[in-house]
């Protein structure tokens, strides 16, 4: 695989590791993270070798402070900057992926960094994680897909009061409001998204991948559909198995 400038990709023993690669920026997303993160998304989904994926940030104080705020300065307004990222349907792409995706988010957790928590299936935070929305404040709205997945993840009562706000949130408050699964300390954090993706790869993965699909499309379905797309995959694996 391509070397990357703003991502790095590894590959161990069946887990996909992608960290963000831009430390001195506290990881802040610009158009060359998309472009690479679009590119390891696509050999994440399609290398059979890889069974479970775990999303990090570099350097000890983010794992996204957002957008890159300098790409927005140099266009002619933040709205004209937001364009050129609809270019390319990371957003889309990632929340198609079938196989699991473990965010483990530390320090700074805001705009895109929330984002693509939330395009991941488990969240583990480290004590030090602050999570915010600062869009409103730039004139803009989230795009990375937060405007959906986080109502769909905590509803729309909080998700409402989070990004109309622009209020910051504490780890253990993400944990209450089931944005994260589990808050860790920081020097447990990769050791415990290792322990969970350690554990999903030891099963099937058409099970692991069904298994995820019938929860995530089927949040978009009604009920009768939803049961209707579990008994279709089950009986794949039963054909399958
Ligand atoms: N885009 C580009 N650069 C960013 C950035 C971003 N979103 N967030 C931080 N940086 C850069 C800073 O410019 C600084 O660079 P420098 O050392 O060359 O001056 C470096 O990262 C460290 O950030 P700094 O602001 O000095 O750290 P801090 O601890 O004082 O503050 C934040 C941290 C996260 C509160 C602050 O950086 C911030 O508010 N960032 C912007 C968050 C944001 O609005 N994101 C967009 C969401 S749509």
């Amino acid at each position: 695989m391509a070397n990357f400038e703003t991502i790095i990709y590894q590959k161990l023993d069946g887990v996909g590791y992608v960290t963000l690669n831009r430390p001195q920026v506290l990881n802040a997303y610009n158009l060359q993270m998309r472009d690479e993160l679009y590119q390891v998304l696509g050999a994440i989904n399609d290398d059979p070798e890889v069974r479970v994926a775990i999303f990090k940030g570099a350097g000890e104080r983010a794992f996204c402070a957002g957008a890159d705020l300098s790409e927005f300065l140099t266009a002619p307004s933040p709205v004209v900057a937001r364009q050129a990222r609809w270019e390319r349907d990371v957003w889309g792409l990632f929340l198609s992926i079938t196989k699991p995706l473990i965010a483990a988010v530390h320090g700074y957790v805001l705009g895109d960094g929330i984002e693509i928590a939330l395009c991941c299936d488990i969240r583990l935070a480290s004590e030090d994680a602050q999570f915010g929305l600062p869009e409103l404040g730039l004139g803009i709205i989230p795009a990375a897909g937060g405007s959906q997945t986080l109502p769909r993840t905590v509803g729309s009562t909080r998700a409402l009061e989070i990004l109309l706000t622009g209020r910051w949130l504490k780890a253990e408050e993400a944990r209450r409001l089931k944005m994260v699964n589990q808050v860790v300390p920081r020097n447990d954090l990769l050791p415990a998204a290792e322990r969970l993706a350690n554990k999903i790869k030891t099963y099937s993965p058409i099970a692991v991948s069904y298994a995820k699909r019938a929860i995530t499309e089927g949040l978009d379905l009604s009920l009768e559909q939803g049961l209707e797309l579990e008994v279709k995959l089950g009986r794949r694996i039963s054909l399958t198995g």
